[in-house]
């Protein structure tokens, strides 16, 4: 398993040293800037991770904490949606190529998530966005183990992941059997909200719950994205609806006796 680790760490660096010009026709079709172009790219995930902002405005009731650590940070661009939250802000990822592009701001250091050498119970708050579904074939409890040990008691973590049941994400799987042509870390995929929500129970999180944070598809037009993201809005907590959102937004605290 130890070697399997490493080599899924060297497939994740890779990622940002190799360019994606290589383009088949496949992959020129379903990137034509009809389907998908950096603004509709943009607008989803503006809009999934502004609810996760939202949601941690929310969660901390309007207050400034003192510490708060994104992890992964990627290329940084979590950081205009969090640096308010914070006195310090930190960020952790493994690839040096994106850490060298963080906002200084940022405190951002290349560092594996499960050894960053952060003290115990150093953190008021952790955001880890778009990180578990690179991690399915791993299992999630060992992150969840240590976000655990590095957040305070009654610390926040908050966590962004896309949705397996989400209704485009059939269209999108069948697509992908036939090669990869999203440029994606091969084995990267959203998963169930029931598996992230019996790893985070397991782990001994507390009041853990979860909402939708878009139901906006990198396909969508950017006007419609944004009508259809307000409007979908009043639903985002409903049990039924959220499920089949594009991203789910899920937070939970550590509990105060751990
Ligand atoms: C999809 S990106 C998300 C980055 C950023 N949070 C965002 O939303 O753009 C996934 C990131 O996880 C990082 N990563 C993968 N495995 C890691 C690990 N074990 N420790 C730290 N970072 C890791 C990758 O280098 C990559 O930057």
């Amino acid at each position: 398993m130890k070697n399997s680790y490493d080599d899924k760490v060297r497939r994740e660096i890779k990622w940002y040293q190799s360019s994606s010009t290589t383009s088949s026709l496949f992959r020129r079709v379903l990137n034509h800037s009809l389907i998908l172009n950096p603004a509709r790219l943009d607008t989803a995930y503006h809009l999934a991770k502004e609810t996760m902002a939202e949601t941690l405005i929310s969660r901390l009731e309007g207050d400034r904490v003192q510490r708060l650590l994104v992890a992964p940070c990627g290329t940084g661009i979590d950081y205009p949606y969090i640096k308010d939250l914070s006195e310090e802000v930190h960020g952790i990822d493994i690839a040096e190529a994106a850490v060298s592009l963080c906002p200084e701001e940022m405190n951002a250091q290349v560092a594996d998530i499960l050894d960053a050498g952060f003290p115990d119970q150093h953190f008021d708050v952790i955001v880890s966005p778009l990180f578990f579904h690179h991690m399915r074939e791993f299992g999630f409890a060992r992150f969840l183990n240590e976000f655990n040990r590095m957040l305070k008691p009654g610390g926040l973590l908050v966590i962004l992941e896309p949705s397996l049941w989400y209704p485009l994400n059939i269209v999108s799987r069948q697509i992908k059997r036939f090669g990869n042509p999203y440029d994606e870390v091969e084995d990267e995929g959203p998963f169930s909200p029931g598996l992230m929500l019996k790893e985070l129970k397991s782990s001994g999180y507390a009041k853990i719950d979860w909402r939708a944070a878009t139901f906006c598809h990198p396909a969508f037009p950017v006007a419609f994205s944004r009508v259809f993201h307000n409007m979908m809005a009043p639903l985002s907590r409903s049990p039924l609806v959220k499920l089949f959102s594009w991203m789910i937004v899920y937070h939970a605290v550590k509990r105060d006796n751990q």
